[in-house]
């Protein structure tokens, strides 16, 4: 451990710029817990005539960074272009097999081809770091990996998406609906200008997929997330929770079931007394409870330059201190492989809103409906009386089965008097 350690960066982007920008101003204070010098010796970028905002005029510049990774005058690599696949992939492949540590904030590829890279990365006997992967600025992978190393993992879940969390708390904020606040995020740069990958809950299904491996020792698993965004989620859903008591928030949850192990990521009415319910805006937060510590509670900023370079480089300083840790808590090679746990097989509370024509008998229709699926009402909410048009029917259920729950709602939409599809909420009971 003497001398520099020298660095190769693929990617100069939000992130990229930022990881340069930090080691430039942090330099002193990381020299000192590292006890050297970190130096980036390389560079990659599509475009080399773009200003960046850095300094790169002794840093060799390499238009294809995959033969950076292979030959650059570098011990670590840091991956920083993005995408499951393509380039990113191939950087961190290429890297590894010339016996190179990674580093990577890239949650796409750690979810997709994570047991596969830290195979290779261990078999190799390269570090791979992904902290920045899961929620941006907060040290979600080391206080998993290592802070909360001595317990088992119970529950596990998360606000993980800041973009979805900004829309959900704005819709709150100002009564506005989705379309709406979607459009605001996206000209105050909260959005992107596709954003798909964030509404409908991939990304955050990506981040979830890698915290259950940390948490539960198992292979990463995307493939088994259920996933549902927050696209239909309205003003009106916004306004029942409320006075129910209930925040809406996109969760990731994990948890290990007799069957397997549950991932999803869904809206969820969470109690307004729950830590999590409080956190608002871009903010990312995650929950974990093990069997001896109780409930923790890491909250922060999920995305943006300055967090995501802050947990990129931890990972080198970890890389520069000689520390090295198995990739996901257990050796790589030891991942169990954990089934998925079927959807249909959930159990929990649900929130449920019908529209329908206000004349009598319609009660009676939904109440037979719910009896012959065994799902026991908990509450039923009717505000408004208008004989001329829809009106909303609110309930809650106590825990069901979700395949009792899901037959509950064929049944409701297939009657005459129910006239919109009914809108399922999932309520998520959690530690207060
Ligand atoms: N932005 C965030 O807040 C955030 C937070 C957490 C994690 N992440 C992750 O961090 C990664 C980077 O995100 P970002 O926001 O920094 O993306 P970005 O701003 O789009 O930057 C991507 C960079 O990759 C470069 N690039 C693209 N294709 C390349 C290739 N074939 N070879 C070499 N360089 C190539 C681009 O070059 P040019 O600049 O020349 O076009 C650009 O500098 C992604 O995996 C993302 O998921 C981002």
């Amino acid at each position: 451990l003497s001398g520099a350690l020298k660095i190769a960066v693929a990617g100069l982007g939000t992130v990229g710029a930022g990881v340069l920008q930090l080691l430039e101003r942090n330099g002193a204070v990381l020299r000192q817990r590292c006890g050297r010098d970190i130096r980036v010796t390389a560079v990659s970028a599509r475009d080399r005539a773009r200003d960046r905002g850095v300094n790169l005029r002794d840093v060799a510049w390499f238009d294809d960074a995959v033969a950076m990774a292979r030959e650059a005058d570098a011990e670590v690599v840091i991956e920083l272009i993005g995408g499951s696949d393509g380039p990113a992939r191939a950087v961190c492949e290429a890297a590894i097999g010339a016996g190179r540590h990674v580093v990577t904030a890239n949650k796409a590829l750690i979810a997709m081809h994570g047991t596969a890279i830290a195979r290779m990365a261990e078999g190799a006997g390269v570090a791979l770091g992904y902290e920045a992967a899961v929620a941006g600025g907060i040290p979600i992978i080391k206080a998993l990996r290592e802070g909360l190393a001595a317990n088992n993992v119970t529950s596990l879940y998360g606000i993980l998406n800041g973009t979805c969390n900004y829309i959900l708390s704005a819709m709150r904020d100002s009564g506005r609906e989705f379309a709406d606040v979607l459009a605001e995020a996206r000209t105050l740069g909260y959005a992107e200008a596709d954003p798909g990958f964030d509404i409908d809950g991939v990304d955050a299904a990506h981040k979830l997929a890698i915290l259950t491996s940390v948490a539960f020792g198992c292979e990463v698993d995307f493939d088994g997330v259920y996933i549902e965004g927050i696209r239909h989620v309205s003003a009106q859903d916004i306004a029942f929770a409320t006075e129910l008591g209930y925040r809406i928030k996109l969760l990731g949850i994990a948890r290990r079931v007799d069957h397997g192990i549950e991932q999803r990521v869904h809206p969820c009415m969470v109690d307004e007394e729950t830590p999590i319910a409080h956190v608002e805006g871009v903010f990312n937060a995650v929950v974990v409870e093990g069997d001896f510590v109780d409930s923790t509670v890491y909250q922060g900023r999920g995305a943006g330059a300055g967090p995501t370079a802050s947990a990129v480089v931890a990972d080198i300083v970890d890389i520069a201190r000689g520390a090295r840790i198995p990739t996901f808590a257990v050796p790589a090679s030891a991942l169990e492989k954990l089934p998925a746990a079927p959807m249909d097989r959930h159990r929990g509370a649900y929130y449920i809103r019908l529209m329908v024509v206000d004349r009598p008998g319609v009660f009676a229709d939904v109440a037979a409906a719910l009896r012959d699926e065994q799902v026991s009402m908990e509450s039923i909410l009717q505000r408004t009386r208008d004989p001329d048009g829809a009106v909303p029917v609110v309930m809650t259920t106590h825990d069901t089965e979700e395949a009792a729950m899901k037959r509950a709602l064929a049944r409701f939409a297939a009657l005459d008097t129910v006239v919109e599809p009914p809108r399922m909420i999932r309520i998520e009971s959690l530690m207060k």
